[in-house]
C-alpha cells in the first residue's frame, strides 16, 4: 500500500509507477565514501584510544601507531570535507536530499507513520508501507543518529586535533573552543569514542534494515542507493 504521499507523487506521474528516481549520484557516491571514511576512523579512532600493547624491536624502528593517526586524520578530512559537500546538496539537490537534515515534526501523517514502521520492524503489521525517499522512522534515525552525531564528530575531532597542530593554526581558531567547553582534553576524547561507539551501533542496525527492508518492503533498497532508482513490486 502506498502512503498518502507517494499516493500523491504516484498519482502525478500516472498509477503505474514502477520505478521512480529518487538518489541523485553526488547522494549516491556520498553514501558510499561516507560509508567507507566511517569504517576507517571507526578501526583507526578504536585503536588509537587502545593502542595495541607491545611491539617488537626498537621503539625508533616502530611507527605504527603514527601510521593508525595519519589514516584517522586522512579519513577525517574525506568524512569532514564529504559532509559539508553533502550540506550543499541539500539545498541544490531534490527534495529528498533534505530528509536527513530536516523533519517534518509538526506534520501528523508523518508521525503516524513512524510509529506505522516502529510495530512494521516489530513484525506486528503484515503489509509494508511504499516510500519514494526515506521511510519516515530511518529518517528520524538519520537525522539524531548521523547527521547531529556527525557534526558532533566533526567538532570534537578536529578540537582534539588542534592540539597537535598547536596554538593559532586554523584548527584551533576554529575548534579550540570545543575543548574547555566540554571539559578538558580528556572529556572530549572519552565524548568523542562515546560518537564512535553510537554511530557504530546505528551502523549495525541500519545495515540490518537495508538489507530487510530490500527482502521484505516489496522495493528496492540497496540498489536504489546504487542506481539511484527506487523499484516497486506489487
Ligand atoms: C565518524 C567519525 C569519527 C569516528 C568514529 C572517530 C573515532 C575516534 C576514536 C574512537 C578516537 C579515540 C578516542 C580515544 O579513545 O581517546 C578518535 C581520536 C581522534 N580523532 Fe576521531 N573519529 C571520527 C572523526 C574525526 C574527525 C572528523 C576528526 C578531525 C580531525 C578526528 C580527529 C581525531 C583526533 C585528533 C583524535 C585523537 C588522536 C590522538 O589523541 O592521538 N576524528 N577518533
Ligand atoms: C554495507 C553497508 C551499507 C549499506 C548496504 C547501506 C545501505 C543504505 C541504503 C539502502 C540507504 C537508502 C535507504 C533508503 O532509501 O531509505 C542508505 C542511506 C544512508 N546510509 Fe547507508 N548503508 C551502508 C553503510 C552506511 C554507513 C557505514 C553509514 C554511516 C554511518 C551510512 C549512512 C547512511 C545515511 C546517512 C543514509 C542517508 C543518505 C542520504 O539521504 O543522504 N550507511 N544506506
Amino acid at each position: 500500500m502506498l502512503s498518502h504521499r507517494d499516493m500523491q507523487e504516484a498519482e502525478r506521474r500516472g498509477r503505474q509507477v514502477r520505478s521512480i528516481y529518487v538518489y541523485e549520484a553526488p547522494v549516491r557516491l556520498w553514501h558510499w565514501v561516507n560509508a567507507a571514511a566511517v569504517t576507517t576512523l571507526a578501526v583507526t579512532g578504536y585503536f588509537i584510544g587502545k593502542p595495541l600493547p607491545t611491539m617488537p624491536g626498537e621503539a625508533a624502528e616502530n611507527f605504527l601507531l603514527g601510521y593508525i593517526r595519519f589514516a584517522h586524520f586522512a579519513a577525517a578530512y574525506i568524512f569532514a570535507i564529504g559532509l559539508l559537500g553533502r550540506i550543499y546538496w541539500a539545498f541544490v539537490g531534490n527534495k529528498h536530499a533534505r530528509q536527513i537534515f530536516m523533519l517534518p515534526i509538526l506534520n501528523k501523517a508523518w508521525w503516524s507513520e513512524v510509529f506505522f514502521e516502529v510495530r512494521w520492524y516489530m513484525f506486528l503489521e503484515k503489509h509494508p508501507k511504499k516510500y519514494v525517499g526515506h521511510n519516515p522512522m530511518a529518517q528520524l534515525m538519520m537525522f539524531f543518529f548521523f547527521t547531529v552525531l556527525a557534526v558532533g564528530m566533526v567538532f570534537t575531532g578536529f578540537a582534539l586535533y588542534s592540539e597537535g597542530a598547536g596554538v593559532g593554526t586554523w584548527s584551533d581558531q576554529l575548534f579550540g573552543w570545543v575543548l574547555p567547553l566540554l571539559g578538558g582534553s580528556l572529556q572530549t576524547h572519552n565524548l568523542h569514542r562515546l560518537g564512535m561507539w553510537i554511530m557504530m551501533s546505528f551502523a549495525v542496525v541500519h545495515i540490518y534494515a537495508a538489507i530487510r527492508e530490500d527482502i521484505m518492503s516489496r522495493q528496492s533498497l540497496i540498489s536504489t542507493m546504487i542506481s539511484g532508482w527506487r523499484m516497486f513490486k506489487d
